[in-house]
Parts: C-alpha cells; sequence; structure tokens
C-alpha cells in the first residue's frame, strides 16, 4: 500500500468533503427578490394581466401598495406571495378601534386567504417623514394600529400573516460608516422603534426597511460609482475599522448598518426585509447625471446576482430575508403625491422614473429576474463535485 494512503489522508479527504458539502447546502439560499407594484398609480392597466407579466418573470413574492381588492384577487392561485403595504390614511383609525382594522381585513384578506398567498402585512410606510408633512398622522398610533390589526388576523383564525410597518433607512438611521458603529436616531429610536422591534420579536415578525444606495451616494460625493453599483473592482471596498470587516458594496454596508442598530437594542435577530431598492433611470435636473438607464441597469444586475448568490452579509449569514425593487412602472406625475412610496423615491426625486416595465408591459432592461432556474443549475454542479469527490474517497477506503 503506498505510504500516503493512510488514515490522515482519509481524514483530511474527509474534511474538504465536509467543508464542500457544507458549501454546498449553505449556499442553496438564495434571498428572494420581488417587485413593488401600485395597482392605484397604474390605473390603465387590469391587474390580471399585471399579475401575468409578473409571474412570467418569475418573481415569487410581490409587494402591494395600497391594495384594492380587485389587485388581491389577481395573484389567486399563483405561487406569488404576497406582502401588503397599507396607506398610511388607514393608520388613525386602525390605532382607535379595532373593529377598524377588522372591517379592512373582511374586504381585503377574508375573501381571497388562502387561494392568495400572504406573507405580511405593512401598516403604513415611512410614517416618520411623513408625519412631517401631514399632522393628521401620529406615529405613535403605528404600534397600537399594529397590534389592533394583529389581534383581528387571530380573531379571525389567520396565524400565518405576520404584522409589521416600514422605515426609510435616511429617515431612522444616524450614519452608517462604519456600519458597526451605527445606530438608529434619537428621539425616534426610544419612543418608536424600541417598542416596536419589541412587538417583532414577540410575534416573528419581520423588520422592513427602503434601503437606496442612489441616495447615500449622492449626499457622500466620496463613495465611487461603481462601489454603489455592485462593480467588482479592486478599488471598490470600505473597510469596517472597528469590526475589521471589508464591504464591497454600499447596499452591504447599509444593511449591516442596520443589523448593528438592532443590535444595541438587543434585538439582533428579527429577520430584515428590504421592501424598496433601485435605480432612477431618468433624472429630474441637469445635476442628476447617475440617474440614468445604463447605471439603473447595472444596479438591478448587480442586486439580483448579489441575492441569488445567497452570501448574505458580514453580520448576517442568511443576509436579508426578502427584497423588493422598486418598482414594476414609472409613476405618472400627477399621481405621486398619492402614492405611498417612500419619502426616498417619492419627495426626494418626484417625477423620476424608477419602474422597470413601460406602460405597455415591456421591459426597459435585459435583466434575468428568474432566479431558480439558473441557480440551482449552478448549485447542481457544485453538488457534483462533492459527489465525485466522495467516490474517490470510498475508493481510497477500499483500496486500503
Ligand atoms: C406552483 O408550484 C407548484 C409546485 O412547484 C407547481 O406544481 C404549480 O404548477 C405552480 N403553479 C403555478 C400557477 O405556477
Ligand atoms: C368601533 O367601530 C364600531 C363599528 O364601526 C362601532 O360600532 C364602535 O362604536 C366603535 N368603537 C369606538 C370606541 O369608537
Ligand atoms: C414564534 O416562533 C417560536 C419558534 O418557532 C414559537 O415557539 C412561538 O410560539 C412563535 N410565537 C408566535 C407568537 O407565533
Ligand atoms: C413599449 O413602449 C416603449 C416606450 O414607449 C417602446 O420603446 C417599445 O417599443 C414599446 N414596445 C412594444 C412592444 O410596443
Amino acid at each position: 500500500m503506498p505510504p500516503f494512503f493512510n488514515s490522515r489522508m482519509f481524514h483530511f479527504l474527509l474534511k474538504v468533503h465536509l467543508l464542500l458539502l457544507c458549501t454546498a447546502v449553505s449556499t442553496a439560499i438564495a434571498t428572494p427578490v420581488g417587485m413593488t407594484y401600485n395597482p392605484s398609480t397604474s390605473k390603465l392597466l387590469l391587474p390580471d394581466h399585471v399579475s401575468s407579466s409578473i409571474q412570467s418573470l418569475h418573481f415569487p413574492v410581490v409587494r402591494l401598495l395600497d391594495p384594492t381588492p380587485l389587485s388581491i384577487r389577481a395573484f389567486a392561485y399563483t405561487n406569488i406571495t404576497l406582502l401588503l403595504s397599507i396607506s398610511n390614511h388607514l393608520i388613525p383609525s386602525f390605532a382607535a378601534n379595532r373593529s377598524a382594522a377588522s372591517i379592512w381585513l373582511y374586504s381585503h384578506v377574508l375573501p381571497y386567504h388562502p387561494r392568495t398567498h400572504f406573507s405580511l402585512i405593512s401598516v403604513g410606510s415611512d410614517v416618520i417623514s411623513s408625519a412631517n408633512n401631514d399632522i393628521t398622522i401620529d406615529p405613535y398610533a403605528v404600534l397600537p394600529a399594529m397590534r389592533n390589526l394583529y389581534l383581528s388576523l387571530h380573531e379571525l383564525g389567520i396565524r400565518t400573516i405576520s404584522v409589521s410597518t416600514t422605515f426609510s433607512f435616511m429617515n431612522i438611521m444616524t450614519s452608517s460608516f462604519p456600519p458597526s458603529s451605527a445606530e438608529f436616531q434619537d428621539p425616534v429610536n426610544s419612543m418608536i422603534i424600541r417598542p416596536l422591534l419589541q412587538f417583532l420579536d414577540e410575534t416573528n415578525s419581520s423588520f422592513l426597511i427602503n434601503i437606496y444606495p442612489y441616495n447615500v451616494y449622492r449626499i457622500k460625493s466620496e463613495i465611487p460609482i461603481g462601489y454603489a453599483l455592485f462593480q467588482e473592482n479592486p478599488h471598490n471596498f470600505r473597510d469596517d475599522i472597528i469590526t475589521g470587516v471589508r464591504y464591497r458594496n454600499l447596499f452591504d454596508m447599509m444593511v449591516d448598518a442596520v443589523i448593528a442598530a438592532m443590535a444595541v437594542t438587543g434585538h439582533e435577530n428579527i429577520p430584515l426585509i428590504v421592501t424598496e431598492t433601485g435605480w432612477p433611470s431618468t433624472r429630474n435636473n441637469e445635476a442628476q447625471t447617475e440617474a440614468n438607464r445604463n447605471y439603473a441597469e447595472m444596479y438591478l444586475k448587480g442586486l439580483m446576482m448579489h441575492l441569488r448568490s445567497g452570501m448574505g452579509t458580514p453580520l448576517r449569514k442568511e443576509g436579508v430575508a426578502e427584497a423588493y425593487i422598486y418598482q414594476l412602472f414609472d409613476e405618472d406625475e400627477k399621481n405621486i403625491e398619492y402614492s405611498s412610496g417612500s419619502i426616498d423615491s417619492r419627495s426626494m426625486h418626484g417625477g423620476q422614473n424608477w419602474g422597470i416595465m413601460y406602460d405597455n408591459m415591456s421591459m426597459k432592461y435585459k435583466i434575468d429576474f428568474s432566479h431558480s432556474e439558473r441557480f440551482f443549475g449552478k448549485d447542481k454542479e457544485l453538488v457534483e463535485m462533492v459527489l465525485g469527490l466522495h467516490l474517490l474517497v470510498v475508493a481510497v477506503l477500499l483500496l486500503q
């Protein structure tokens, strides 16, 4: 017997084998990526047609802004799971009276559940900044409104739908540099976010946040554009000097800033859902040269590739639980003021085009959004390689 086929060699091979097996298994979890669709700002299109179009693009999840019963029905008998984001204007009535929440559930959820799949209902969106513009919205009403909706769901015997609300990165974070030192802004942190995180923890729900690297890039001129656009480049990195972790894109850095801020409050294990992200394809003034189709396509391609890889972020191995691209169609400017899209996408860049589709439902970009097929293809190769190595190990063992 050749001397190098000894038991140490065998154990080494076994270790490599197990390591590869672990890699094959852990890469299998890609982040589901979906679309944001606002049925009330694309009134000319029938929700049924839009739903077919979304199915043909193979999106597993869809976020409906200000959902109408008709748009919810359009997703029945599909394999698409919905995240409903309800208008801020419903918050005061939900908070004041649980029966208002029940009435809403009777018209929007009960007739369609479980033929339409629902994962979560967001009670309002970006209430912190909306409150500055709209005195009728009291941010302190959000948690009571969420509680009432949660209790109404339970009264109806529905325990599979979570309840949360949506924040905007720019409106709740102090700073994201370095991510490990990030915190939520006060007084929003102690008055609103902490009690909210407690509720999310108790009810197994998720923290929802809109993340736009585009906005951070625009206020921090020292950031290279490639770092915001997921471009692999030896110079596109930032080190977190406290944790010693290296970041290769701005998106991960922003996600980890939120994770670090949650950890400060003692709730670092709550799943994180990116409810909006995207890049505008046209500018509304001369200065916004980065708002163009080329960059928008680069951002979305980079995002898809990154989330499909299942690599996660340095502070959270499994990465974000879901991410939703903002958005399916460009918004008509005259409708923007009624939209519940976040301040990040609306007031700061009103009139810019964030849609991935034209009104005639043809795609603006050449991007493959179907992430399962190709991903499992790559994974199959890895599994085959592991099996091959397994055979080798067995052969070596038999030779001994
Ligand atoms: C939903 O998924 C199941 C299982 O993967 C499949 O059999 C079914 O055809 C799908 N339905 C639709 C409408 O795509
Ligand atoms: C709550 O709403 C129901 C039905 O609309 C109404 O009968 C009831 O009086 C309301 N309760 C309060 C405290 O406003
Ligand atoms: C949350 O999840 C844990 C573990 O899966 C379970 O034991 C608990 O009952 C759940 N709580 C609620 C409120 O669903
Ligand atoms: C859809 O609209 C876009 C923009 O108006 C146009 O460029 C494209 O050719 C149209 N596609 C079809 C199939 O009509």
